[in-house]
């Protein structure tokens, strides 16, 4: 049977609230399958005569009352997704609303749910409507108070946003806390704690002198885990001080981790709730990544405190509003407290990985979408990554001094409103002179990732060195008008002999304004930039830091490609320069089948290994060759095999024949490492250590290294490098490693989940049997996102084994996305997402995915999160 198409909400249709819920007290009785919700709400009437209409969902209804008096019947209508009221006063009123919820058979993990024995909640973008009837949509902001009762041995702990006014004990075992938050804010951001819980205090002296009690909640056992981000969070608040002027303004500030949560953590107001892989560590169980991880989103969810809390969205097409500016404003963060241009890298190549296949397959969508059927759906890296890339271009084009400007004028004008991203882009040009972003602003409102083709031509008799740009964007995602040129700052460079920059002046251009900063600005179709008194040979380096999000084709040649990678000022470019060359011969290999590595490329990677002037970790990233969908993504037909075969042969080939070198580089950080430390250079020191050990892992000496690695490693990083080596190359170890890593570990599920990837993530052929057998095992929970992630996600992310010859890998996901969306919608959609490359996808191939796709389609009571992204990629 065909499912009704559900119902498409469009920004066009936005429409102010005709009433606006300014104070609301909750009441809260909790219990695992039965929790009583009390509802008093002062209620301001906007347009009087409307009916009001209440979002509220999987509710048991109770009763309603206005000013006291009990609503009849017929004044109410219900649907799955409403309560409707008519007859209404025409001047402010108080609505009673009471009514029932199940927190234990929340699977969906959305709303109040109750999960390893703790009742928590994720609001955002609408699960208050699944706590109890409101006016759920972020630009109705209330001031909250909460009454949390509850079973006192259970529950010893209940929080809420705010500051704690009030507690005490209560007959049959119960006891109370009633908590206030001052600050009016949407219901996404509200949030409920209660369970029992361990406690790391600290705290934290503002610029003006205010002492704020910091605190981590976690399950016992676990308070020697929040070291690592106790201290982020110290340096978050310190940073955000220093960085932007912006102080933290509750007196208590508590995380909370849980270990069921949809995705990595969120900011209600005072109260952030985290998936505790996001907090939990230390160096027995967390990698390297796992710190790096914890600092960059403590600090996210801290950021958001300004930018989404204290000024926040219209509505939820504006999302990007707050996560494009607060990632932005993690990613600096994390630069400036590790090295800028590894930072960069990372994130780049982060929004290649993800962004760029996303915004070329059929869920593409703008940053500030223009309609969704499933908001759940629009927590995306386009919204997210790309997001902050449309914010750093505004921070490139105004520079950290306008751009400083320009956040300090956001906060003036829209402090404690719910705006809109035409509203900070009126900031930060009010600013800095009315400066003219009226082209730039497309960057909202067209998807897809734009392509240069960029022309250099040098003609050293009259010094003229030209450069002339085309860009073009395909339409995608349903986009039918005809897409405007995009205005983009370019970052360049003439690089000189000696590795130095050229003068740059710049011909006949009315827009020279940037030029002293090395920016240029793209804003027609086509465009030619001459630069004068060019007399000697430089080699262009362009878009330097990666200034636009987008892709180049260039007639740089190999050789300077080679110049580049040693000798640019601009790190990331260096980096972008060996990128370039590696996948251009990678490219050629998967095209010709050959498995020759060029010998001028092989001899400028062997440059590298042995150039003891780059950092450890800028190396490892040097060193990193393409992956297989660096590669598809640039190819007509996504050829998976091949592109795999064509790195296994160029990863082999350079292993072999640099195999003394990683060994040598490998022994001596071995024989020289000393204490565990989680900084800068140590973990640059590991992460090349296990490079070269992943190198290694080709040679004949892979099992003696890789054993002994495993058998010495004294932290997780190490450990977990080892076995990735062990379990990838089919060493002879293998068995014998999972089973002690198991059986060492099998209590800690965080650590479960890197035991279920390595084995998920291989592109091993007996992949496949593996994960069928990893669902059965003991440490899987098909309830728990992480642990699906963990194994069957990164089986969907696996492009070798998802995309295998037999079909097998894609009916296998097909067929958990079937069972986790009875579960979880949200974790399903994800998995979801793993077929967008369909359409490019071989054509045997594409078919079975077609007929898998077409009975997810058909299923009676699929979820809207699963619908939208299906149907999306069918259509
Ligand atoms: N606002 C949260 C954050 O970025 C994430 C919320 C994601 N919500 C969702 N339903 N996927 O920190
Ligand atoms: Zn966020």
């Amino acid at each position: 049977m065909k499912n009704e198409a559900p119902l498409i909400k469009y920004l066009k249709d936005y429409q102010a609230p005709h009433y606006l819920i300014e104070k609301i007290y909750l009441e809260f009785s909790l219990a695992d399958e039965d929790t009583l919700v009390k509802s008093t709400m002062d209620v301001k009437v906007k347009n009087a005569g409307e009916k009001l209409v209440l979002d509220g969902e999987e509710l048991i209804f109770i009763s309603a009352k206005i000013n006291g008096e009990e609503l009849a019947k017929d004044s109410l209508v219900f649907t799955n997704e409403t309560l409707t009221i008519s007859n209404l006063p025409t001047t402010d009123f108080v609505l009673e609303i009471q009514n029932r919820v199940n927190p234990k058979a929340n699977t969906a993990l959305d709303g109040l749910y109750k999960s390893s024995g703790i009742f928590c909640t994720q609001n955002e973008p609408e699960g208050f409507r699944r706590i109890t009837y409101f006016i759920d949509r972020p630009d109705n902001l209330s001031v909250y108070t909460t009454k949390i009762i509850a079973d006192k041995k259970q529950c010893p702990i209940l929080l809420s946003n705010g500051n704690l006014i009030e507690s005490g004990e209560l007959d049959n075992g119960k006891h109370f806390a009633v908590w206030n938050d001052p600050f009016p804010k949407p219901a996404y951001l509200y949030a409920l704690v209660a369970g029992d819980l361990g406690l790391v205090q600290d705290s934290f002296t503002t610029m003006s002198g205010r002492v704020i009690d910091l605190r981590i909640y976690v399950d016992k056992g676990n308070e020697s885990k929040c070291h690592h981000a106790m201290e982020s969070l110290k340096k978050s608040m310190k940073w955000d001080e220093d960085r932007f002027g912006l102080e933290y303004d509750l007196d208590i500030y508590m995380v909370v981790a849980v270990d069921s949560f949809n995705m990595g953590a969120m900011e209600n107001k005072g109260l952030n709730i985290f998936n505790s892989a996001y907090v939990l560590a230390d160096k027995e169980t967390a990698t390297d990544d796992n710190f790096y991880g914890i600092e960059s989103v403590i600090g996210h969810e801290y950021f958001h405190n300004w930018t989404g809390n204290r000024v926040t969205c219209r509505d939820w097409f504006q999302l990007t509003l707050k996560e494009g500016l607060t990632v932005f404003r993690d990613q600096e963060f994390s630069a400036d407290l590790n090295s800028r241009a590894v930072c960069r890298i990372n994130d780049v190549n982060g929004l290649r990985g993800f962004q760029f296949a996303e915004d070329a397959g059929p869920t593409a969508h703008p940053i500030k979408p223009k309609s969704y059927i499933e908001m759940n759906n629009f927590y995306t890296s386009t919204i997210y990554e790309k997001g902050s890339e449309v914010i750093r271009m505004i921070y490139t084009i105004l520079g950290p001094e306008g751009f400083r400007k320009g956040m300090d004028k956001y906060f003036e004008l829209f402090d404690g409103s719910a705006v809109t991203t035409e509203d900070f882009v009126h900031a930060m040009s009010v600013a800095n002179g009315n400066y003219d972003f009226s082209q730039f602003k497309l960057w909202y409102d067209q998807a897809g990732t734009p392509k240069l083709d960029v022309n250099f031509s040098h003609d050293i008799s009259t010094g003229e060195f030209k450069i002339s740009v085309k860009q073009s964007c395909e339409k995608v995602g349903g986009e039918t008008i005809e897409k405007k040129p995009f205005h983009m700052p370019i970052k360049l460079g003439l690089v000189k002999a000696n590795g130095e920059d050229h003068f740059l002046t710049l011909k006949d251009r009315a827009d020279q304004r940037d030029i002293s900063r090395g920016i240029v600005h793209l804003k027609n179709e086509v465009e030619e930039f001459i630069f004068t008194e060019v007399a000697e040979k430089v080699v262009p380096s362009f878009n330097r830091d990666f200034s636009a999000p987008v892709k180049i084709k260039s007639n740089t040649t190999k050789e300077d490609l080679a110049f580049l990678m040693s000798n640019d000022s601009n790190e990331f470019n260096r980096y972008e320069s060996f990128m370039t060359y590696a996948k251009e011969l990678l490219q050629e290999m998967v095209k010709t089948g050959s498995t020759n590595v060029e010998e001028k490329f092989a001899l400028a990677f062997g440059k590298i290994i042995t150039d003891d002037k780059i950092d450890d970790d800028f190396k490892s990233l040097c060193l990193t060759l393409p992956s297989i969908s660096d590669l598809v993504q640039d190819q007509e037909i996504h050829a998976y095999t091949e592109s795999k075969k064509a790195i296994d042969a160029m990863t082999k080939n350079l292993a072999l024949r640099y195999e003394d070198e990683f060994i040598k580089i490998y022994n001596s950080i071995v024989s020289n490492e000393g204490e565990f430390k989680v900084d800068a250079k140590s973990m640059g020191q590991r992460k090349l250590k296990n490079l070269c050990l992943t190198y290694l892992g080709e040679s004949s000496k892979a099992n003696e290294f890789a054993s002994k690695q495993f058998k010495a490693a004294t932290n997780m990083t190490d450990l977990l490098g080892a076995l990735k080596v062990i379990v990838h190359n089919n060493l002879a170890s293998k068995a014998e490693c999972l089973e002690s890593f198991y059986s060492r570990f099998k209590d800690q599920t965080l650590v479960m989940q890197k035991w279920l990837g390595v084995q998920a993530g291989s592109e091993d052929d007996s992949t496949y049997e593996t994960v069928l057998k990893l669902l059965e095992s003991d440490v899987y929970d098909k309830t728990v996102p992480n642990l699906v992630r963990a194994l069957v996600g990164t089986f969907a992310g696996n492009k070798a084994q998802f995309n295998h010859e037999s079909g097998r890998g894609i009916k296998f996901v097909a067929s958990q996305i079937k069972e986790v969306d009875k579960i979880n919608p949200q974790v399903a959609s994800r998995l979801a997402s793993a077929f967008k490359g369909l359409k490019k996808m071989p054509v045997d191939l594409q078919k079975v995915a077609r007929a898998e796709l077409e009975t997810i389609i058909a299923i009676d009571g699929l979820s809207k999160n699963v619908y939208e992204i299906v149907s999306k990629t069918l259509a």
